[in-house]
């Protein structure tokens, strides 16, 4: 019998979800389907159980669902709790189970597929909105030398930080929230940018010179380069989108859904080919 899964938002109809779920369903032989599920604003919960009833196994969600995800979600599991925000629901044994693979999706696209370890890096990481709270405990875990935030509106980078503080040791030199105009002068070895400045062709205010020697920048927006990206190219920084953290946050759904990993190289190099 085959099983049902979906992604939920609010637009779907540009999701690739269903594209990357369809083929590790291919490659690793499970037997499932993956729709796309348009939820009305205020209909996200209705939508949700609906699925279920009709018997959905589980779901993805994104934007703009994942908070009022973690709230419907009778279980935090993994990285959701301290995330606020979940974007795979897995119904299992009458319950409903939330888990945020946003940041292990990251990870694992910088460490295991662009060679990128975070360990003993300077990290700055721009944003403090939800990508940034699914983001931080993952990259928290990599143990970096030093986790900076820096956002448009400071308050909400002093929160962000503030939010995080029980995990502030993982990282050697800790972490800190600074305004952009305050950076000037410091060095990073890695700079995530999980504003959505991209969509809209902006960027945040980054001054130049921040990156450091052979640094790294990586835009969690995919599918365009951005003007982050083209900022940080032109400084020498080796760049990325996120593609490859979507194709991985979605691995790790899959096998919490099925228990079985698929390989996501040749998915990427797919998605790669496609306009
Ligand atoms: P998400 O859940 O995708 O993070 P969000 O909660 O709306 O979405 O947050 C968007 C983030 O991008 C915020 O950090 C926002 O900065 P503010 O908190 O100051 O609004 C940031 N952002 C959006 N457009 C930006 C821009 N043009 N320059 C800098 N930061 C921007």
């Amino acid at each position: 019998m085959t099983d049902h899964y979906a992604v939920v938002g609010n637009p779907v109809a540009h999701s690739v979800s269903p594209a990357i779920h369809a083929e590790f369903a291919r490659q690793t032989g499970q037997d499932l389907d993956y729709a796309r599920l348009l939820a009305p604003r205020d209909g996200f919960k209705s939508t949700v159980l609906k699925f279920h009833d009709g018997g959905g196994k589980g779901v993805n969600v994104t934007l703009p669902f994942k908070h009022e995800a973690w709230n419907l979600v009778t279980v935090h599991a993994g990285d959701a709790l301290d995330a606020g925000a979940v974007n795979t629901i897995d119904f299992r044994n009458g319950r409903i189970i939330g888990y945020n693979t946003d940041g292990i999706g990251l990870v694992t696209d910088l460490e295991q597929n662009l060679k990128f370890p975070i360990r003993n890096k300077r990290v700055l990481l721009m944003g403090a909105g939800g990508a940034s709270y699914g983001v931080m405990h993952p990259i928290l875990k990599a143990r970096p030398e030093l986790l900076v935030v820096a956002n448009r509106t400071p308050a909400k980078a002093v929160a962000l930080v503030a939010h995080f503080q029980k995990f502030a040791k993982l990282a050697l030199r800790g972490m800190s929230a600074q305004p952009y105009q305050q950076l000037g002068g410091s060095q990073f070895d890695l700079v995530i940018n999980a504003t959505s400045a991209g969509l809209s062709g902006e960027m945040p205010a980054l001054p130049t010179g921040i990156f450091a020697t052979g640094a790294f920048a990586y835009d969690m927006v995919y599918g365009k380069f951005t003007p982050f990206m083209k900022f940080a190219a032109a400084q020498g920084a080796r760049v990325a989108g996120g593609l490859g953290m979507l194709v991985e946050q979605a691995a790790e759904a899959f096998f919490i859904w099925r228990g079985v990993r698929p390989d996501t190289a040749p998915v990427i190099a797919l998605l790669k080919r496609e306009p």
